[in-house]
């Protein structure tokens, strides 16, 4: 079998996830890391990986390399992307897309135009229950979908010694904790109910209005390390937390809490959907059972167990029921539907993959969701 070569570029902690997903494909070789001076010669050892660069240019000038996976800090997704579509190569971007619209609209344009694959690495779909439950609502188990409310909860910017490139909007953009993990979020439960968020109201705050920046610095969850002579105090203008109203354009509601200083929530995204026949209730650090409401008869706990699942969810099952898949095991999903299309073995049809135009619609709702808190009205998409 002709393997597909790959490369990653940003070796933190998600690059590493991608690389590790990636080893778990048969027809995928990673073949290049590119990273920052520091770390890519080591992370290249430990990582089996023989061609490692700090120039990312090495990368889009080997005709080898056929994907390029983009999971460096946001601001520089936009020309890192771009450059490898202009290469000819297929792009796998970690989310957000861009840090605006209209450069998620060039790169949309730009992949559409060269042909090539184009992915946003919303990878939380891939937890098998995800799609059983959007089976569930297409199938009209659930009824008409009347209402949805939920959270994304963590706690690794808690402290004001927390710090991470994330507080800063030049690396991360206007939005922190609604475009790194209300993005994900808004993305699941527009892919879960098929519904379109249609008018958002968003409340902002910010908790630690300066932060103790490290002098040096430090991969993603890693600030917890240094000593307090580490550190300079620095003004902060991005949100720790936001809740956002939604109306949806079949008449239901939503509201979305997303805060980064929440003690003991470790990265919890969760949500109640409520419909005329049933509800459903997920949280994603219980990611292999969904709690079923009804109003009648006992309530139920789905477990992901490939024999009682619908196909649609069945497929992205890879162990039977009771052997728990978790945040891993959605990137080697979502990773194996891309690299399906990329070696032309697609069903056709539209792609079973968020592409750039699902990360264009999470830089769009990010953008509404802004300037409802500026202005503190409804802001219609
Ligand atoms: N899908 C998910 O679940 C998920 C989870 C975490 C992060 N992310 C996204 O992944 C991206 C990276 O986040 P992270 O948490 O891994 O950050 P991180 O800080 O741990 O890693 C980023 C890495 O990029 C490297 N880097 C910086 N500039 C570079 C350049 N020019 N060329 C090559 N490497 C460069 C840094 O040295 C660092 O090692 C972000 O966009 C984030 O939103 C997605």
């Amino acid at each position: 079998m002709k393997k597909v070569k790959a490369a990653v570029a940003g070796m933190g902690f998600i690059g590493t996830a991608h690389v590790e997903a990636l080893r778990r494909l048969n027809n995928v070789e990673v073949t290049a890391i590119c990273g920052s001076k520091r770390c890519t010669a080591a992370r290249a050892e430990e990582l089996g990986v023989e061609t490692y660069c700090s120039e990312y240019g090495e990368i889009l000038r080997d005709p080898e390399i056929d994907a390029v996976h983009i999971c460096t800090p946001n601001y520089l997704h936009y020309q890192m992307a771009k450059d490898a579509l202009n290469a000819g190569k297929h792009v796998i971007c970690e989310k957000p897309l861009t840090t605006t619209k209209e450069e998620a609209e060039e790169l949309v344009t730009l992949a559409k135009k060269k042909g090539l694959i184009h992915a946003t690495n919303f990878n939380i779909r891939f937890y098998p229950l995800m799609h059983q439950l959007k089976a569930m609502v297409e199938k009209g188990d659930m009824g008409d979908l009347f209402s949805v409310n939920g959270s994304y909860l963590q706690d690794w910017l808690f402290y004001d010694t927390d710090y991470n490139w994330r507080l800063e909007p030049e690396q991360s953009g206007d939005s922190r904790a609604i475009a790194d993990i209300g993005s994900h979020w808004m993305d699941l439960i527009e892919f879960v109910t098929g519904l379109r968020v249609t008018e958002v109201f968003a409340d902002f705050a910010t908790f630690h209005k300066t932060r103790k920046k490290p002098m040096k610095p430090v991969d993603t969850y890693s600030g917890k390390l240094l000593a307090p002579e580490d550190y300079q105090d620095v003004p902060i203008n991005t949100e720790d937390y936001a809740t956002v109203m939604m109306r949806f354009n079949n008449g239901a509601r939503g509201v979305m809490t997303v805060s980064q200083v929440f003690a003991g929530k470790k990265n919890c995204l969760s949500f109640d959907l409520a419909g005329s026949k049933k509800s459903a209730s997920w949280v994603s650090e219980r990611p292999n059972e969904i709690w079923i409401g009804r109003r009648d008869t006992a309530n139920e706990s789905l477990l992901k167990d490939p024999s009682i699942l619908y196909p649609e969810a069945g497929s992205l099952v890879s162990y039977p029921g009771g052997h728990n898949e978790g945040f891993p095991d959605t990137f080697k999903q979502n990773f194996t539907r891309i690299y399906k299309a990329i070696a032309g073995n697609a069903a056709g049809g539209p792609a079973d993959y968020p592409t750039f135009e699902a990360g264009l619609r999470e830089i769009l709702l990010c953008e509404k969701i802004v300037e409802s808190n500026k202005k503190g009205a409804w802001v219609t998409l």
